[in-house]
């Protein structure tokens, strides 16, 4: 999301996260449906299709499918797209690109929200690189997130390996709260301070989405008001959890364990 939801942080209790993680695996399931159907040569209207069509078959609403005039349930990032692609029957993916997709639903009255990246066929080895390092960039930050931690340690957690890596954390669009709301407080950026911040509690859930890019972290929007592109044209890859903190730790919600 762009810009802070700077309202009160609302803690779920279990049955609030077990219903979160209903809507997550959803999620999930539309997320590898969708992913596994992508061929060179498919328009990404095609995978809309797909993603509407799981999503009926699951009994779930899509979040995003007019969300602030949004016209669709799945965002198609392709290559310098970052994240906010808008699914089109005239936009064909090719052979070797990096297509970002973002899929979010509500079910019981509970959102979840993620992402993957995946590679078309077969992708160049710098391509890859920035598509592993952006997967592993998520799993150091839910890594991080335990109680009486710092929001920070989630955000610097990214931030390091990202950087430590060679590429940039996009900073014009950041991760968030979710819960009843696809948006929540707080704002989870993709850089900052390890030991800053709010502290980290139990209930607290977090969609973690960090927007990684090979080149400069700046960004712009395109003409359709969605879109947001690298300014230098540079590849760019994006992978999201929903991820409750629990007295147990970090819990991965947007996962399919069948
Ligand atoms: N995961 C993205 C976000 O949290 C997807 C939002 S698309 C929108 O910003 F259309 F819903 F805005
Ligand atoms: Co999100």
């Amino acid at each position: 999301m762009r810009g802070a939801a700077a309202a009160a942080i609302e803690l779920k209790s279990r049955s609030e996260i077990e219903a979160i993680r209903r809507s997550g695996r959803a999620v999930a399931r539309v997320l590898a449906k969708v992913s596994k159907a992508v061929r060179p040569g498919m328009k990404t209207w095609e995978l809309e299709t797909l993603a509407r069509e799981e999503s009926s078959r699951l009994g779930v609403k899509p979040a995003f499918l007019g969300y602030l005039g949004y016209s669709a349930a799945l965002c198609v990032s392709i290559n310098q797209e970052v994240v906010h692609g808008i699914p089109s029957p005239r936009r064909v993916v090719k052979e070797g690109d990096v297509v970002s997709l973002d899929y979010g639903c509500v079910l019981e009255g509970f959102f979840a929200d993620a992402a993957v990246t995946v590679g078309v066929g077969r992708i160049g080895a710098e391509a890859q690189r920035l598509i592993d390092v952006t997967r592993v960039s998520l799993e150091k930050a839910v890594a991080a997130m335990k109680a009486d931690g710092r929001l920070g340690d989630v955000s610097s957690a990214v931030q390091r390996y990202v950087e430590g890596n060679g590429f940039s954390v996009v900073r014009d669009f950041s991760g968030h709260g979710i819960g009843r709301a696809l948006h929540e407080s707080p704002s989870v950026p993709n850089f900052g301070g390890a030991g800053t911040g709010m502290r980290l509690q139990p209930g607290l859930v977090l969609a973690i989405e960090p927007m990684v890019t090979a080149g400069s972290e700046k960004t712009e929007v395109l003409a359709d008001g969605w879109t947001a592109v690298t300014k230098d044209g540079s590849l760019a890859a994006h992978f999201e959890h929903t991820v409750a903190l629990s007295e147990r730790g970090p819990e991965v919600l947007t996962e399919d364990h069948g």
